[in-house]
């Protein structure tokens, strides 16, 4: 049987519910991952837990230690991957509250590790990224939204940006223009990074803002946070049902 992790993001530091039956500090060759890794029973299956930003959250997404964390996962066994990312939303179905499991990304980060392959080694390797996420583990996603009943968007591109701060209205716009409809912080290098452990990786999103310039005003952590509160909700009736299936 395939063993899921769980990756939280904002929002998401806790997963309440979960028997918690260890917690693992894993020392691996990168370093340090954001946070113990918990591995317990989360609707009657064994599932790790990881922080992305720590617990409590206090990595901003470009100081993650992805490589750390995607590393600890497999040594711990894990081979399905879920990663939750709160996102702002770029295009028109990408409304405050809306949930989206997308299908591709585009990398806009800079200066973060961002692959295994580097350092003193043997030979070259190029992993094929056609497709970045686990398109059988997308599809068990999309059904656990479905059977929950709540809306989501099917595929979507995510644009990862570099942070922590939001962006402008005109990157937005170019973004949109590059066919991103949603925008976050955290999707890269952690998508690749499951490629190149050979993990199976999928996300679901939710959008907690409209992005710069997609509606009045500015944007306000108070806003993220109300969508945070009631669509986190979500998330985990939506975790459950992965899980239990
Ligand atoms: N931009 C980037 N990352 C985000 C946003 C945003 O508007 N909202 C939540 N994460």
């Amino acid at each position: 049987m395939s063993k899921y992790a769980i990756i939280g993001g904002t929002g998401l530091t806790q997963l309440e519910g979960l028997k918690i039956q260890q917690a693992t500090l894993v020392d691996t060759p990168y370093g340090a991952p954001s946070a113990d890794i918990l591995r317990g029973t989360y609707a009657g299956r064994e599932v790790l837990f990881l922080a992305r930003h720590g617990h409590p959250h206090r990595i901003p997404p470009h100081q993650v230690n992805y490589r750390a964390n995607l590393w600890a996962l497999r040594s711990l066994g894990a081979d399905k991957i879920v990663a939750i990312n709160a996102v702002g939303g770029i295009t028109s179905e990408m409304t405050t509250g809306q949930l989206c499991v997308p299908d591709q990304i585009i990398d806009y980060t800079s200066g973060r590790e961002h692959t295994l392959y580097a350092g003193d080694l043997q030979q070259v390797t190029h992993v094929d990224f056609s497709y970045p996420y686990d398109e059988n583990l997308r599809r068990l996603l999309i059904a656990a939204v479905a059977a929950c009943g709540f809306s989501c968007s099917n595929r979507g591109v995510y644009g990862c940006t570099q942070g922590p701060r939001l962006e402008t209205i005109a990157e937005i716009a170019r973004m949109e223009r590059d066919g991103c409809d949603i925008v976050g912080m955290t999707g890269m290098p952690e998508t690749v990074l499951a490629r190149e452990l050979g993990l199976s990786y999928a996300c679901l999103s939710l959008v907690v803002n409209p992005a710069a310039g997609k509606s009045e005003g500015i944007i306000t952590m108070s806003q993220i946070q109300e969508a945070l509160n009631g669509g986190m909700s979500k998330v985990k009736t939506i975790l459950q049902h992965l899980l239990k299936a």
